[in-house]
């Protein structure tokens, strides 16, 4: 009796978060009404990494655009309308986020298994996980059960997302908003173990580095020396480099490549100069299990932010259903 009360109160207590829009998050959420949906979307994560390698670094980055504006709820993947400017054109995003087509492959597979029942915003996480792990990272299980928002707001995500030139202490500060701490913060830069960036991001720090028409003192000067010929004052800023030196395996040498100068962003490279971060990167250079097990913390971590807001599974993920 005592156990029955007890689960009316559960199930009470879950409906009303759910009118909230907060929705309890779990592993196997979606065992009874898709079970092939993980496999689904390995396969064709799978499949866009043998097409082009560096997609799967470029899906990975959604997780932390999409979570950090109002939560993990696929905002970010709205096409701009009428009535609504999406986040695809914000400051950190324009130009600069890339194979969203990947995650409408994902989605079409996943339509053909399941129609209307695998939200976008859960997608995106499992899609993330995919990425490191086909990358030779670590694999971990993702809670799922998120819905997709109605909106999105690219004024929100402009003021949000953090600018390659941030320093330490401002990422620590942004980060801590959410909960995540500077050891969270570390681990998730790890991310860019994977992946590339634009010579847009490193021009000021190669050339005006705090406005002073100096670089930045903290790169190294063999690696400034090949950056300035890739990067040249004046030249094409869509040019990429690989953020770390291995840039197609998810492992520890950025944090290597932070402690001997050659992080590519000035927000990769201040994590090794200030001292409250820079514990964390020494770490990690040399303990790459502990990275790993921090990354995955962060991930969870970063993957739990819900908005709060009413939701949908969206049939597809660039439009609200009609
Ligand atoms: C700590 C604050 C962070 C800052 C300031 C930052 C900034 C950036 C910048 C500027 C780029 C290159 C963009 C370009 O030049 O076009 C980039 C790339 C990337 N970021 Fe971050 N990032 C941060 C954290 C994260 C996190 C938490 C993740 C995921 C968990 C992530 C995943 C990635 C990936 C995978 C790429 C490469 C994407 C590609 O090759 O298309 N970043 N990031
Ligand atoms: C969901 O299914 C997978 C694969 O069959 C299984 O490994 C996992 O334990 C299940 N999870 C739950 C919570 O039932
Ligand atoms: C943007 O963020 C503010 C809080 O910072 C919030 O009140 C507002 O609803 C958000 N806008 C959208 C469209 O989500
Ligand atoms: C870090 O960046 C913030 C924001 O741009 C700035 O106000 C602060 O002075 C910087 N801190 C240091 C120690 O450079
Ligand atoms: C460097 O930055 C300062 C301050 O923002 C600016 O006044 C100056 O014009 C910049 N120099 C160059 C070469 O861009
Ligand atoms: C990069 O290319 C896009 C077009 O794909 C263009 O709109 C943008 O201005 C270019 N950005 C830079 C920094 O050159």
């Amino acid at each position: 009796m005592l156990n029955y009360c007890y689960l009316l109160f559960i199930l009470w207590l879950n409906m009303e978060f759910a009118a909230m829009g907060i929705h309890e998050l779990r592993p196997g959420f979606y065992n009874k009404t898709c079970p092939e949906a993980e496999i689904v979307v390995r396969d064709v994560m799978k499949m866009a990494m043998k097409k082009e390698p560096r997609s799967v670094a470029s899906v990975m980055r959604f997780q932390f655009h999409d979570c950090f504006v109002n939560g993990c709820d696929a905002s970010l993947l709205l096409d701009d309308t009428d009535s609504m400017l999406g986040e695809k054109l914000a400051l950190s995003n324009i130009d600069s986020l890339r194979s969203y087509e990947v995650v409408d492959e994902v989605k079409d597979a996943v339509e053909k298994a399941c129609p209307s029942v695998v939200s976008c915003a859960d997608i995106v996480i499992m899609a993330s996980r995919d990425a490191v792990f086909l990358s030779g990272g670590p694999y971990w299980g993702v809670k799922l059960g998120r819905l997709d928002s109605l909106t999105a707001s690219q004024d929100n995500s402009s003021n949000i997302m953090p600018s390659p030139r941030s320093n330490a202490t401002s990422l620590i500060n942004l980060f801590s908003k959410y909960d995540l701490s500077v050891k969270d913060l570390v681990a998730l830069s790890g991310s860019h173990s994977i992946g590339k960036g634009r010579c847009f991001s490193i021009i000021f720090r190669l050339y005006n580095q705090s406005g002073r028409g100096r670089p930045d003192p903290a790169i190294e000067p063999k690696f400034r020396k090949k950056l300035d010929k890739l990067c040249p004052l004046g030249g094409d800023g869509n040019v990429t480099s690989d953020l770390d030196a291995t840039t197609l395996v998810f492992d520890n040498q950025y944090f290597k490549d932070l402690v001997n100068g050659r992080g590519f962003l000035n927000s990769d490279q201040t994590l090794y100069t200030f001292p409250q971060t820079r514990e964390y990167v020494e770490l990690f250079s040399v303990d790459q299990e502990a990275f790993f097990k921090a990354f995955v913390d962060g991930m969870i971590k970063m993957g739990d932010l819900q908005s709060g807001q009413p939701g949908e599974i969206r049939r597809n993920c660039r439009v609200v259903n009609s």
